[in-house]
């Protein structure tokens, strides 16, 4: 498989908004990001993310931009950003921005013009259809509640939203559009961005004909089974790549909510002509149902390891995966697949990190950070979940109890609360008043205490990254083959790297019980050394206790 500097890389994903305050004035900010960047460094990462920092009228936390070419003053400026690349390259950091071009804000230039008038040229940057029968042209849902639908009184048309009205999508079959984002990409690309992860990139073209989706819950059709994928998807990524990408060196990642691994394998294809992965959300998704997003089960290991080999197994030499639990939009792993505890979430990162991909790290993991204990929907901010709630439970289709109880699981505020750097006031996040709240878990689970504790998840994922980056181990844990074994087996994930002729083991116990299992005899090799373990030393042996959450990694 083709060796690349960005399938060795580890990133790190940084929500601006909770990450470290300069200011006092509640929301984080660049100067708070570049006062940590010599923590970053010491953490092992290489690679960060910035969730989008760009103007914006926050309707969804920066993902609505109102100018791509400038930067949201609550965050600082333009100087300050270039500061942050400087510095960043100077400790061997990398910058990899947000790219939301699936749609724009309802603010931002071209759209005030384009709704101006029909005539207008840039109309045709955005999707506009006449009402049917008097009302929307088809029954799309909103991700974030209501019809995908917006009426504009003063053109006489509607414009079409997957997301909030305040988000109106792009018309990517228009050429002039496709070139304006190309160019808004060099601008970044050209002061030395390092890559870009692309805002679910795969809704961008949308079907030739509108017609109307499946109902799933009770109210509106499922968008995203239409607009995921559609013809021209490929075609313009190649053209982007054609036209942009291919003239930088830089690390890509396109969110892909719906892609399976025979679409992944043309979106990540190691021939190059479109992206270096993408996020897939299968594995994610397992503790769900098919309905919709907000209703949970407990995770079923041989599931999640059936799905996570899968993926390893077909993209293996021909695409490449991403590795990832935590994102600014998911509930903290530790709280879904552990048990909130130190142990659960350095079992976690062992069995996640240790297989073939590029491992992605979300600001708060490498310290454990948990969900948060909310109690009543008043508490959270985020615009999926409120939406979510009004919808259901107004429509009578969820009790006010059943729909709390789904928020509290999987909100995405659960990510969003403040970096938890110290004891100090409000985690040491802010001299002010946080934008949402701090976890009260911080006096215990936070950045410095981590630091002086040799046994903390922190000392945990610098062993953990310093292995995968800088060890004699590295191209094993990076490149090689993947196979799971002790495939039912409903304690303990369990699998073999090779490479050449190394071979690693990892056995993980992702239970509070301990676990006994039988390794096949072949992995009995008696020159391995263990490279890895949360609970001391032990020698590898076709019988293996594990205590509860333990992982122990071998290699030979
Ligand atoms: C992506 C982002 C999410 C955002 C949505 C709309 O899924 O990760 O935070 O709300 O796209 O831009
Ligand atoms: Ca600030």
């Amino acid at each position: 498989m083709k060796q690349t500097w960005w399938k060795e890389s580890v990133v790190y994903e940084i929500y601006p908004r909770s990450f470290c305050d300069s200011n006092g004035d509640g929301i984080g900010d660049l100067q708070g990001i570049i006062s940590k960047l010599d923590y970053l460094r010491e953490l092992g990462v290489n690679v960060l993310w910035l969730a989008p920092i760009y103007q914006s009228p926050n309707d969804d936390n920066g993902y609505d931009i109102s100018d791509y070419r400038a930067i949201n003053p609550e965050f600082g400026t333009m100087a300050d950003f270039d500061e942050l690349l400087l510095k960043a390259h100077e400790k061997g950091l990398k910058i990899m921005m947000d790219l939301v071009v699936n749609h724009s804000s309802d603010e931002h230039a071209w759209f005030l013009e384009s709704r101006s008038s029909r005539d207008n040229p840039k109309r045709d940057y955005y999707i506009w259809r006449d009402p049917v029968d008097g009302h929307e042209p088809t029954n799309w849902g909103s991700a974030f509640g209501g019809s995908a639908w917006e009426w504009d009184e003063k053109t006489g048309q509607y414009y079409l939203h997957c997301f909030s009205k305040k988000q109106p999508d792009l018309n990517w079959d228009n050429p002039k559009l496709r070139n304006e984002v190309y160019d808004m990409m060099r601008f970044w690309l050209d002061k030395g961005i390092d890559g870009y992860r692309m805002d679910v990139i795969n809704r961008i073209s949308k079907p030739e004909v509108f017609t109307d989706a499946p109902v799933i819950d009770g109210l509106y059709g499922d968008t995203g089974r239409i607009v995921h994928f559609g013809p021209h998807v490929h075609e313009y990524i190649q053209e982007m790549n054609r036209e942009v990408l291919s003239h930088y060196d830089c690390m890509t990642v396109g969110e892909c909510g719906g892609v399976g691994t025979e679409e992944a394998k043309r979106f990540a294809s190691s021939d190059g002509t479109e992206l270096g992965m993408i996020f897939q959300f299968e594995h994610v998704m397992l503790d769900g149902n098919d309905r919709d997003k907000w209703s949970h089960k407990p995770m079923d290991l041989p599931a999640l390891k059936e799905n996570l080999s899968k993926w390893q197994r077909e993209l293996d030499q021909v695409a490449w995966n991403s590795l990832y639990f935590n994102n600014h939009d998911q509930p903290r792993s530790v709280s879904r697949l552990g048990d909130n505890s130190p142990e659960s979430a350095k079992a976690i990162a062992a069995a996640l990190y240790l297989m073939q991909g590029t491992p992605y790290l979300y600001q708060g993991e490498e310290l454990g950070m948990t969900n948060y204990p909310f109690k009543s929907i008043d508490e959270f901010q985020d615009i999926e979940c409120i939406s979510a709630y009004r919808q259901l439970v107004g429509a009578g289709l969820r009790s006010p109890e059943d729909m709390l109880d789904a928020v509290c699981y999987k909100s995405r505020d659960n990510a969003r609360t403040p970096m938890q750097w110290n004891t100090e006031k409000n985690a040491g996040f802010t001299d002010g008043t946080p934008w949402l709240k701090i976890n009260p878990n911080y006096l215990t689970v936070n950045a410095r205490a981590e630091e002086e504790d040799p046994g903390s998840v922190l000392q945990f994922y610098r062993e953990l990254l310093r292995l995968r980056r800088k060890s004699e181990w590295k191209d094993l844990l990076v490149y090689g083959s993947f196979r799971l074994l002790l495939e039912e087996d409903p304690q303990v994930f369990c699998y073999l790297r090779t490479y050449g002729k190394r071979t690693a083991l990892v056995a993980v116990n992702m239970s509070a019980q301990p676990a006994a299992v039988n390794l096949p005899e072949e992995t009995a090799f008696r020159d391995a050394v263990q490279i890895l373990g949360t609970k001391g030393r032990k020698a590898l042996e076709t019988n293996l206790q594990l205590q509860p959450w333990e992982a122990l990694v071998w290699a030979w």
